[in-house]
């Protein structure tokens, strides 16, 4: 795989407190990268340092083989940035404002009035054209928001949480738009603190904290890092303790626990986990009304890396 961005030991330091603690990772050319992490985590101040929009301490960053400086406008030609801030003109229409941020890279004007069709169609603002960013709701502003950012067709996008606030329809919408944008060919960068958002969109996720790297991988590598292999959840009625204990001793199961005719358990690694418990409720001639079995969440990973929820 190719890269695309690499960042070699990033310090980035506000007053003495450290933002973003050595950080190092790369970009493959074509994949949804994700940035994962609670608020203060560094995610912003990461992708202002990557765009040379923040001076930053030490450290190496670069774009397409090129190093990244203030002035590389060759490189920031082929970059799309939505800001973690809605930043629209109030005073333009949907048009207007698409085609004044499309037409900072895109001159001419006929190209630019194809980049501009084709943006409003991607984030579907198809019945708002002539919309003032005052008359769109959280989402469709958003959508604008993105529109302006990727219209001139950018081989890189940076998101910086472009789902925060919005509603389902909206989220939906943009999670769909970010897809065919990666089918287009951009590599696209992706910030969030949403869990369930990176393990649909992101090819690697990198999980921050406190401005450091404290996992990276595919959601599938990540999951196998939490120490739970899977959490089955059975709901019966009025179970004797007797069968409480012999469930607890299961080879796999780590902890068992029976509250409001709902049995819980958790297994460490372990194959047939699943089959084994439903086997043994059989046998016992135990009738249950639904049983179900979750894999470990990114949260769970988190929490076990770092002691706390990734939500606040
Ligand atoms: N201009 C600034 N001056 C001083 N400290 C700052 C500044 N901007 C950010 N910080 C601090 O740097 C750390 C990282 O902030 P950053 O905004 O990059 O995090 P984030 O992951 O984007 O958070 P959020 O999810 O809230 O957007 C935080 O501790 C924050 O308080
Ligand atoms: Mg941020």
């Amino acid at each position: 795989m190719k890269n695309i961005i690499e960042v070699k030991n990033l310090t980035k330091e506000y007053k003495n407190k450290k933002a973003i603690d050595d950080l190092s990772f790369e970009v493959y050319e074509g994949e949804i990268l994700g940035l994962l992490g609670p608020n203060g985590s560094g995610k912003s101040t990461t992708i202002n340092c990557l765009l040379s929009l923040l001076n930053y301490q030490s450290g190496k960053i670069k774009i397409m083989g090129e190093n990244m400086r203030p002035d590389a406008y060759d490189i920031k030609r082929q970059i799309g940035v939505i800001f973690q801030d809605v930043a629209v003109f109030e005073e333009l229409n949907v048009i207007e404002n698409i085609d004044y941020f499309c037409g900072l890279y895109i001159k001419d004007k006929s190209s630019r009035q194809e980049c501009i069709e084709d943006a409003i169609k991607l984030v579907g603002l198809e019945n708002y054209k002539k919309y003032y960013p005052k008359q769109l709701s959280g989402g469709l502003l958003r959508r604008l928001n993105i529109a302006c950012g990727i219209a001139h067709k950018p081989k890189i996008i940076f998101l910086d949480e472009p789902t925060v606030a919005v509603d389902p329809q909206s989220r939906n919408n943009i999670l769909d738009g970010i897809e065919k944008l990666r089918t287009n060919g951009a590599t696209i960068i992706y910030t969030t603190h949403y869990m369930e958002e990176v393990e649909i969109l992101c090819d690697r996720v990198i999980i921050l904290d406190k401005g450091k790297i404290i996992a990276s991988g595919t959601s599938d590598e990540l999951k196998s890092l939490a120490k739970i292999e899977e959490k089955v959840t059975i709901e019966v009625q009025n179970l004797e303790q007797k069968y409480i204990e012999e469930i607890i001793g299961f080879k796999n199961a780590q902890s068992v626990v029976y509250s409001n005719n709902s049995l819980i358990i958790t297994y460490k690694k372990g194959k047939n986990n699943l089959t084994e418990l439903i086997d043994y409720l059989k046998n016992n001639k135990i009738n249950y009304s639904k049983i179900f079995s979750e894999r470990p969440t990114l949260n769970d990973v988190f929490l076990e890396l770092t002691g706390k929820e990734l939500r606040d």
